[in-house]
């Protein structure tokens, strides 16, 4: 067995681990990052933000190559769609920002153990390395341990991914051909945007929701307009569906359903929400809390019950975001060291990169009338936007929710071109307790589609300009 020690030792390399150990190091920490795979970065970088980002630009420009260009006199002939090579760019897009990550734990002299990590006891992290026997085994001395260990998809019962036709995420970022049925369980974030994927190259894609709508927890009305905009697409959906299980054909897979009839298809994707990673890290022996879903307890300063143990990112639940995982790990190296260090959740933004991009931050229409928040609202088509004309994207809208007294900015809901780029301005508003009217205020460069949230701020006092 061979020892070490560190300060801190954070457990898991993805967006919320290794920005945290990057974190600890600047602020003088002796750090380590133990991850069970080679190619660091987590599900964000191997399977999850980047793979699918690069998946969906592709689909997009294939998409438009073939059905949009037309429309602004480009006439492409002959379009086709080489799906191994756009699996091969993804690959190579996930394999330089892995290793990019690496090169950055590097430069901050972080060290690095590859192999599953589990703590034996508060203070102390053995780490099983990969096909060695109990004499390559690494025990580490901690005075620090943070539990970075991310999520994976939760299953349905009666569906037990096999691979093959009934899988996840995992698998529908690299199916080796088109489907052409695609059953998509789940009308979250991955079924939009991997149904989205593979509706452009040619599948015929039917979501089934087990809700009345999709995309819960997005703004209700943004979320209805998204429906038809798929719909519109090709996209079919299925509400209210009681998914109960699965039969595996020959050549292709019936998925039972109650609430509506049974579906067969070529294959599943199951996008019904992600579990935290808890299996084998001992926290059952070393007697740290979780809650009821099984997500490990933290607190605001991202310490467990058991001292010198913290937890941050999907692990701990709340919303189950890159960005979300980075600032807590941030802010929780920074509290270990200085006692200071914020994350304002209300202020994190959350976008679903399908076409139009669809991204929300603050509270939704819904939340203020529940919480009895009184509101004015501001909203702006795309459709009145100049530089939206010239990119033929004219679908959708900007919607702002103002404090009606006090007129600080409260929500802000986008459908439509480049929302997610969008909605970090209103982010930054949230975060510095902008007013709609300082939004008003500030002058948008012209024509861009940023005018769209200068005209919605202008909306909200009823003084809105091109509508
Ligand atoms: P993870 O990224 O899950 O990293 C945890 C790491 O710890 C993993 O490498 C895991 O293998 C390792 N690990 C677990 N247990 C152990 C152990 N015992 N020992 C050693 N290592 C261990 N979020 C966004 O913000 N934007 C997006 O566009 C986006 N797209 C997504 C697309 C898909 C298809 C998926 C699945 C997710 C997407 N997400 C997106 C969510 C995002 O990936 C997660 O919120 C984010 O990765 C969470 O970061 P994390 O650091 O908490 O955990
Ligand atoms: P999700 O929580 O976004 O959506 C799951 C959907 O499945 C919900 O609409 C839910 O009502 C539905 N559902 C649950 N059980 C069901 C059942 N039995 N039958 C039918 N429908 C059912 O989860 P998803 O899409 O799996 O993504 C997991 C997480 O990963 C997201 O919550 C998000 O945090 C993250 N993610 C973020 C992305 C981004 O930021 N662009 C992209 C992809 C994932």
């Amino acid at each position: 067995m061979i020892e070490h020690a560190h300060d801190l030792v954070v457990i898991g390399g993805g967006p919320g681990g290794y920005v945290a150990a990057i974190r600890a190091a600047q602020l003088g920490l002796d750090v380590a990052v133990v991850d069970e795979h080679k190619a660091l970065g987590g599900t964000c970088l191997r399977v999850g933000c980047i793979p699918s980002k690069a998946m969906l630009e592709s689909s997009e420009r294939y998409h438009q190559a073939s059905h949009e260009l037309a429309e602004h006199g480009v006439h492409v002939d002959g379009v086709k769609l080489d799906l191994a090579h756009m699996l091969k760019r993804k690959d190579k897009v996930v394999q330089t920002l892995t290793g990019g990550v690496g090169a950055l734990l590097k430069k901050n002299k972080i060290a690095v153990y590859h192999g599953r990590g589990r703590i034996s006891e508060p203070g102390h992290v053995h780490i099983n390395t990969p096909g060695a026997g109990d004499d390559t085994d690494i025990a580490v001395k901690a005075k620090h341990i943070l539990i970075a260990t991310g999520s994976t998809p939760s299953n349905l019962p009666g569906l037990e991914p096999d691979g093959d036709r009934i899988g996840t995420s995992t698998e529908a970022l690299a199916y080796d051909a088109v489907p052409d049925h695609l059953v998509v369980i789940g009308a979250g974030y991955i079924g939009l945007e991997l149904g989205s994927v593979w509706n452009r190259l040619g599948a015929k894609v039917t979501v089934l929701e087990y809700l009345d709508r999709i995309l819960p927890g997005m703004d209700a009305e943004i979320a209805r307009e998204a429906k038809k905009m798929f719909e519109m697409q090709g996209i079919e959906f299925k509400l209210g569906v009681k998914v109960t299980g699965a039969k595996v054909n020959k050549k292709s897979v019936t998925v039972e359903c109650e609430g509506a009839d049974n579906v067969r298809g070529d294959r599943i994707l199951l996008a019904v929400g992600r579990k935290p990673n808890t299996e084998g890290l001992g926290l059952d022996a070393i007697g740290v809390e979780l809650d009821k879903r099984g997500f490990v307890q933290a607190d605001d300063n991202f310490a467990t019950n058991i001292p010198g143990v913290y937890a941050i990112g999907d692990v701990i639940g709340g919303m189950m975001l890159a960005h979300k995982a980075e600032e807590e790990g941030i802010a929780c190296v920074e509290r270990i060291v200085s006692g200071y260090g914020h994350v304002n959740y209300n202020a994190i933004p959350g976008i679903v990169y399908t076409e139009p991009e669809i991204a929300s931050v603050g509270k939704t229409e819904e939340q203020l009338k529940e919480a009895g928040v009184e509101y004015n609202k501001g909203v702006f088509m795309f459709r009145a936007n100049g530089r939206a004309r010239a990119l033929a994207h004219t679908e959708g809208r900007v919607k702002l929710l103002a404090d009606k007294k006090m007129d600080r900015l409260l929500g802000a809901h986008i459908i439509g071109p480049r929302a997610g780029d969008l909605i970090a301005e209103c982010a930054v508003a949230i975060e510095f307790g902008a007013s709609a009217e300082d939004l008003a205020r500030a002058s948008h460069a012209h024509p861009t589609l940023s005018e769209a949230i200068k005209e919605a701020a202008l909306a909200v006092g009823g003084r809105v300009i091109h509508s």
